[in-house]
C-alpha cells in the first residue's frame, strides 16, 4: 500500500505543495510559520519539518493530519487506491460505499431544507444557534412529509432497500415504506473519517420522544461512536483534552462559544470502547455531567468503566454542573469563561472515588475506617496500573491517617516499590558512533544496503544498534526497493521507531552520493576495527591468565599484524 501511494500527491491534496529542487515544500501544517520549512521528498516517500521536527511517511502523515489511528490511516490510503483492506479477525462484512453516499445525500437534503423551512429556522433561532455552527455541524431539518427523503433519494427498489438498511426508511408490517425522521432538527453523526453514518433528530419544540436516533446499522454502532469527535479534531490540530457531555445540543452550543473539544455519547452510557478511542487521541478526558441524580449515577458508571484504563500518563476528571444546568444552558448564561471555571474545579478520578466512598462516613472512627476500606478494595482491584494503584492507596492513607504501607498490607496488596525505578533515558542522535552513522545513512539511503552482503557478524558485535542495523539490512536485502518511508513503517510501534525517525531526518551534511558510500564503508571499517581490538584484548588477557590453543594463537598473530 505504501509502495503504491505517492506521498507528494497525498500531501498535496491536503496541503498544497511547491516544487523546490528535489523536494516539495509548504508552510508546515503542524505548527505556525510564515516561511515554508515543511519538506516532502518524493524519492524517499518521507516528509520532514525543519521547524518543528515532525516527520514520517504517508501513514504518519494521515495519522497526524487527519488525526486517524493507525488502522484508519491504512484504510484511508487503501480507499484512495480503491482497494479493500482485509482485516484479520474482523467479522464485519464488507460495506458498500453506496451506503455512505446515501447518508451524505440525506445529510445534504436535510441541510438544504433547514434554510428553507421557517418553522425549523425559528426553532434554530430560538435555541440560539449561529449559522456558522449550523454549517459546521451541518444541522438540517427533516420535513413533516412521510416520504420526503424516500421520494427524493430513492429512484428504485434497490435504493429503498439500502435506505432501510441504513435506518433512514422504515418498512411496516403491511410492506409500506416511510421516512424514519419527520419534522425534526437533524444532527448528522460522523465517524472518525468524517463520513455521515447516522442521525439524531430532535423534535421541534415539546413532544415525545424528544430525540430519535438511527438504529444500529451495518455502518453505525452507537457504543462505538461519539458525536462531535470528528468536528473536534477538525477544529483542533493539537488536541490534548476532550470533554464528554451528555447531549448533541451541548456539543454544538459549546462549539459555538469556543469550547471546541466536546463530544457526546449517543444516548448511551460511555463504554470502554469509547474511552479507548479517546485515549488514542488525547491523554486527558473530562466527564461533564448535569448536577442532578441522573448525572451522579451516570458519573459513577463512567468511573467504573474508566478505572481499568487509567495509567500514569492518562488523566480522567469529573465535572459536575450546578443543578438544573447543562453545558448548553451554562455556556449561554456564563460564556466560555464560566464553563472553564467549572472545568477548573473538576475532580480528579481518585478524589471523586474517595469522596463518594467516604460519603456520610466519619473516618476518625476505627469501624468506619474499616468499612471504608471494605468499600475501596473492589475498586482498587479494578485498577491495572500499579503506579496509579499506589497513588490511590497513598491518597486513601492520607484520609485515614494511616501509613500507606500498613494500609497496603491490611488490604492484602503489598506493592512493590522497588520496581518503580526511573526508566533509563533513551539516547538520542547526539553522539555519532560509526554504528549510528551506518543506521542513519541506511535509513536515508536504503540502496546502501547492498554494500553489506553478510549480516551474521553483526550478532557478535556488542554495541548499541547492531541488532537494529542487522534487521534493517536483512529487511532491505529481502525487499531492496523500500523507500525511507516504507522502511520506517516496519518499526511503527516499536521502541526503535522514534530513534529511526530521528536518524532519518538527521542532517549529517553528506550530500554527494560518492561521499556517502565512502562514509558508509568507512564506518563499517571502523566497526570491524573495534571488533578486532576487542578480540585482540580478549586473547591477550586469556594468554596472560591461561594459555591460548594453536588456533587462538594464530588468530592473535593475525590481529596483531594487521595495523591497529
Ligand atoms: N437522548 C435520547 N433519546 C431521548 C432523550 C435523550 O437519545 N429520548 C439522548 C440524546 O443523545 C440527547 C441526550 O440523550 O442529546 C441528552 O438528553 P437531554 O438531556 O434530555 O437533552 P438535551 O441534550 O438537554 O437536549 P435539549 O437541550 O434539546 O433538550
Ligand atoms: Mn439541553
Amino acid at each position: 500500500m505504501l509502495a503504491r501511494t505517492d506521498l507528494v500527491e497525498l500531501i498535496d491534496s491536503r496541503v498544497p505543495l511547491k516544487k523546490t529542487g528535489h523536494n516539495h515544500s509548504a508552510c508546515c501544517p503542524f505548527h505556525q510559520e510564515k516561511t515554508p520549512s515543511f519538506s516532502v521528498n518524493g524519492n524517499k516517500q518521507f516528509f520532514h519539518c525543519f521547524g518543528c521536527g515532525v516527520s514520517g511517511n504517508a501513514i504518519s502523515f494521515l495519522m497526524e493530519y487527519d488525526r486517524l489511528d493507525f488502522l484508519d490511516a491504512v484504510d484511508e490510503l487503501a480507499s484512495r487506491l480503491g482497494i479493500e483492506v482485509p482485516r484479520e479477525a474482523s467479522n464485519t462484512p464488507s460495506i458498500s460505499p453506496s451506503l455512505y453516499e446515501l447518508m451524505l445525500k440525506a445529510s445534504d437534503f436535510y441541510f438544504g431544507h433547514l434554510s428553507r423551512n421557517s418553522k425549523a429556522k425559528n426553532y434554530v433561532a430560538e435555541r440560539g444557534l449561529s449559522q456558522e455552527v449550523v454549517e459546521q455541524f451541518k444541522l438540517g431539518y427533516a420535513t413533516e412529509a412521510w416520504d420526503g427523503l424516500l421520494s427524493n433519494l430513492s429512484q428504485n427498489s434497490e435504493t429503498t432497500k439500502q435506505l432501510i438498511e441504513v435506518g433512514m426508511v422504515i418498512k411496516n408490517d403491511n410492506g409500506k415504506t416511510y421516512d424514519r425522521f419527520r419534522d425534526r432538527l437533524m444532527f448528522p453523526i460522523r465517524d472518525k473519517r468524517g463520513k455521515v453514518i447516522a442521525f439524531g433528530g430532535r423534535i421541534i419544540g415539546d413532544g415525545k420522544p424528544k430525540y430519535l436516533n438511527s438504529p444500529e446499522t451495518p455502518i453505525f454502532h452507537k457504543g462505538k461512536e461519539l458525536y462531535g469527535l470528528y468536528e473536534a479534531k477538525q477544529q483542533n490540530r493539537q488536541l490534548s483534552r476532550l470533554i464528554i457531555v451528555e447531549g448533541y445540543m451541548d456539543v454544538v452550543a459549546l462549539a459555538q462559544f469556543g469550547v471546541t473539544n466536546a463530544v457526546a455519547t449517543l444516548g448511551t452510557a460511555t463504554t470502554d470502547f469509547h474511552l479507548q478511542q479517546l485515549f488514542k487521541t488525547v491523554n486527558e478526558i473530562i466527564f461533564c455531567f448535569d448536577g442532578d441524580k441522573a448525572g451522579q449515577a451516570a458519573a459513577w458508571k463512567a468511573l467504573e468503566i474508566a478505572l481499568p484504563l487509567i495509567r500514569g500518563d492518562r488523566i480522567v476528571r469529573f465535572m459536575f454542573l450546578p443543578e438544573g444546568e447543562d453545558p448548553d444552558t451554562l455556556i449561554r448564561a456564563q460564556g466560555k469563561e464560566g464553563f472553564e471555571q467549572q472545568q477548573e474545579i473538576s475532580l480528579p478520578l481518585s478524589e471523586y472515588l474517595l469522596n463518594e466512598l467516604s460519603k456520610d462516613m466519619n473516618l476518625d472512627i476505627a469501624d468506619e475506617k474499616s468499612r471504608f476500606l471494605g468499600r475501596l478494595k473492589p475498586y482498587l482491584e479494578k485498577i491495572t496500573d500499579l503506579i496509579f494503584k499506589e497513588m490511590l492507596i497513598d491518597a486513601a492513607g492520607k484520609r485515614l491517617g494511616m501509613n500507606p504501607n500498613q494500609l497496603a498490607v491490611s488490604l492484602g496488596m503489598t506493592t512493590k516499590r522497588e520496581s518503580f525505578k526511573p526508566r533509563q533515558t533513551t539516547s538520542s542522535a547526539k553522539t555519532i558512533t560509526p554504528m549510528r552513522m551506518l543506521v542513519a545513512l541506511l535509513v536515508q539511503n536504503p540502496e546502501l544496503a547492498k554494500e553489506i552482503t553478510n549480516t551474521d557478524w553483526l550478532l557478535t558485535v556488542q554495541q548499541n544498534g547492531s541488532i537494529l542495523l542487522k534487521s534493517l539490512l536483512d529487511l532491505l536485502h529481502s525487499s531492496p526497493h523500500l523507500t525511507t518511508g516504507a522502511l520506517l513503517e516496519h518499526w511503527r510501534g516499536n521502541d526503535e521507531h522514534g530513534l529511526l525517525l530521528k536518524l532519518a531526518t538527521w542532517e549529517h551534511l553528506i550530500e554527494e552520493s560518492e561521499t556517502r558510500v565512502e562514509v558508509f564503508r568507512d564506518s563499517i571499517a571502523k566497526i570491524f576495527k573495534e571488533l578486532a581490538q576487542t578480540r585482540r584484548d580478549e586473547l591477550i588477557a586469556k594468554h596472560k591468565s591461561q594459555s591460548l590453543n594453536s588456533e587462538e594463537t594464530d588468530e592473535l598473530r593475525r590481529l596483531l599484524s594487521s595495523n591497529s
